[in-house]
C-alpha cells in the first residue's frame, strides 16, 4: 500500500471516507461487542468456509480494530496490520508466530528491557533461544542454520544508538533471515523501515501512537503472507485489542503527524541546551550532529524523535527527584513530559554485568519529551542541576 497524500492528512483522514461507515459518521464507528450475529446456519458456515466477509469474535477481528490496522498498514507503507493488547503482545506472539522450538534469533544486545526478559526468560521455554550481538558486525560469526529471525530497535531505548536499516535488510537477506524492527521510538511518522526492506514492523503502539497515556497496545506490520502466523498465534493466545482502546487509538493517530512535528522540535531543543550544560556528561540523541549514528539517522529518518538520554557524572537520583515539571514516570511518547532513570524502570531488573554490556549506566537519566513549551522544561532541568555545579 502506498498513498501519494502527506503524513500529516493521512493520520487525520485515515483511508475510509466517512461516506462508508454507516450514517455517513465523520468519526470511525465503534464497535463495542464481544461477539457477531449469524442469520442463520448457512452464514456461518459461510464464514467458517472464508466464502464472506462476516466478523465472528473481537479476540479474532472486529470492524473498528480493523479500521486502525489498516490505517497503521498505510502510515507504515505495508500490506496488513494486526493490532495487540500491548506491544509485548505483540513482540511475544510474532516470534511465537514466526518461529518453532529450536529455532534461533540474533538480536542487538540493547533492546528494551521489556523483549530482553522476553529473550532471556520467557522465549527459551519454548526452545527458541536469542543470541545477542553488539554489532551487525558479529553476525558471520554468530549464525548458524538455526537462526531465523534479526531482530532490532532504531533508535535504541534508552541509548538512542542508530542501526543501518539498509545493512539490516540486506544482512538478514544474505543469511536468509527475516528482518523484524521495534519501530516505537521512530514511529511511522518519522521512520519507514518497510521501505528499507526490513520484513516486519513492531510497535509499542501505548507510546507515540497512541499518544496521550491512555491506553496499552501494540501492532505488527508487513506483508500479509509473513503476517498469517502471527494472527493464527494471536487467535490462540489472545493478546487482541480491545475495540475500546481501538477507537481511543485511532483517535490518538489523527493528531500524530502535529504530535510528532513538535516532539521533534521539542526534543532537538532540550539535546542542545543538556549538550551545553558543563554537569551533564554525554547526550544520547540522533539529531545531534555529534551523535555518531546523525548521518545514517539523517538517511533514514525524516526527524528524530522525542527521546532524550542523558548522562551526568554522580547524583542522577537527586537531580531526577528536583525536577518539578517533568513528571517521574514510566512509559514514554504521551504529550506530556516524562522522566525515568533506566536503570530503576525500563530495565530494572536486568543483572548489573549485562547492563554494562548494553551500556546502560546508574547516572543515565531518559526524557521523553512532550508537546508542551520546551522552555519550561529547560529551566526545570537548569535548576535540577544545579546541586552539580554549585
Ligand atoms: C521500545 C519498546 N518496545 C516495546 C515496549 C513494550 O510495549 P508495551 O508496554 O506496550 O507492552 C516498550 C515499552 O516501554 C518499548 O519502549
Amino acid at each position: 500500500m502506498s498513498s501519494s497524500k502527506g503524513k500529516g492528512t493521512l493520520c487525520v483522514q485515515g483511508v475510509r471516507k466517512p461516506t462508508e461507515f454507516p450514517w455517513g459518521s465523520v468519526n470511525i464507528p465503534a464497535c463495542y461487542t464481544s461477539t457477531f450475529a449469524f442469520k442463520n446456519t448457512k452464514s456461518l458456515i459461510e464464514y467458517l468456509e472464508g466464502k464472506s466477509e462476516h466478523f465472528i469474535y473481537t479476540r479474532y477481528s472486529n470492524p473498528t480494530v480493523e479500521l486502525v490496522e489498516e490505517q497503521i498498514a498505510e502510515l507504515e507503507g505495508g500490506e496488513r496490520s494486526i493490532l495487540f493488547s500491548s506491544g509485548m503482545a505483540a513482540l511475544s506472539t510474532t516470534f511465537l508466530g514466526l518461529l518453532n522450538s529450536g529455532d534461533e534469533i540474533i538480536s542487538i544486545r540493547d533492546v528494551y528491557g521489556g523483549t530482553y526478559h522476553l529473550f532471556t526468560s520467557a522465549l527459551p521455554k519454548w526452545n527458541i533461544k536469542v543470541n545477542f550481538v553488539n554489532s551487525f558486525d558479529e553476525i558471520e560469526k554468530i549464525y548458524n542454520k538455526n537462526c531465523k529471525v534479526l531482530f532490532f530497535e532504531t533508535p535504541t531505548n534508552p541509548l538512542l544508538k542508530i542501526y543501518s536499516l539498509k545493512d539490516a535488510a540486506k544482512i538478514a537477506k544474505d543469511f536468509g533471515m527475516l528482518s523484524v524492527i521495534d519501530n516505537t521510538f521512530a514511529t511511522p511518522y518519522n521512520q519507514n523501515p518497510l521501505k528499507w526492506g526490513i520484513d516486519i514492523v513492531v510497535h509499542s503502539g501505548t507510546k507515540y501512537l497512541g499518544g496521550h497515556s491512555d491506553i496499552t497496545c501494540g501492532a505488527v506490520v508487513g506483508p500479509s503472507e509473513l503476517l498469517e502466523p502471527i494472527y493464527k498465534m494471536k487467535k490462540v493466545l489472545g493478546g487482541s485489542l480491545d475495540p475500546h482502546s481501538g477507537y481511543l487509538l485511532y483517535r490518538g493517530i489523527k493528531t500524530l503527524g502535529a504530535r510528532m512535528a513538535q516532539h521533534n522540535q521539542n526534543a532537538m531543543k532540550i539535546a542542545q541546551y543538556l549538550e551545553s550544560h558543563p554537569a551533564v556528561t554525554n547526550v544520547y540523541y540522533p539529531g545531534l550532529a555529534a551523535h555518531n549514528g546523525h548521518q545514517i539517522a539523517c538517511e533514514q529518518m525524516t526527524g528524530f524523535g522525542g527521546m532524550v538520554t542523558f548522562e551526568v557524572s554522580s547524583r542522577a537520583s537527586e537531580v531526577v527527584d528536583r525536577l518539578k515539571t517533568f513528571i517521574l514516570a514510566v512509559s514514554l511518547g504521551g504529550v506530556e513530559s516524562l522522566v525515568s532513570q533506566p536503570i530503576y524502570t525500563s530495565h530494572y531488573g536486568i543483572p548489573e554485568t549485562d547492563l554494562r554490556k548494553m551500556g546502560i549506566t546508574p547516572e543515565m537519566i531518559r526524557l521523553s519529551i512532550g508537546i508542551e513549551n520546551p522552555e519550561d522544561f529547560i529551566a526545570d532541568l537548569e535548576q535540577a542541576l544545579q546541586i552539580l555545579t554549585a
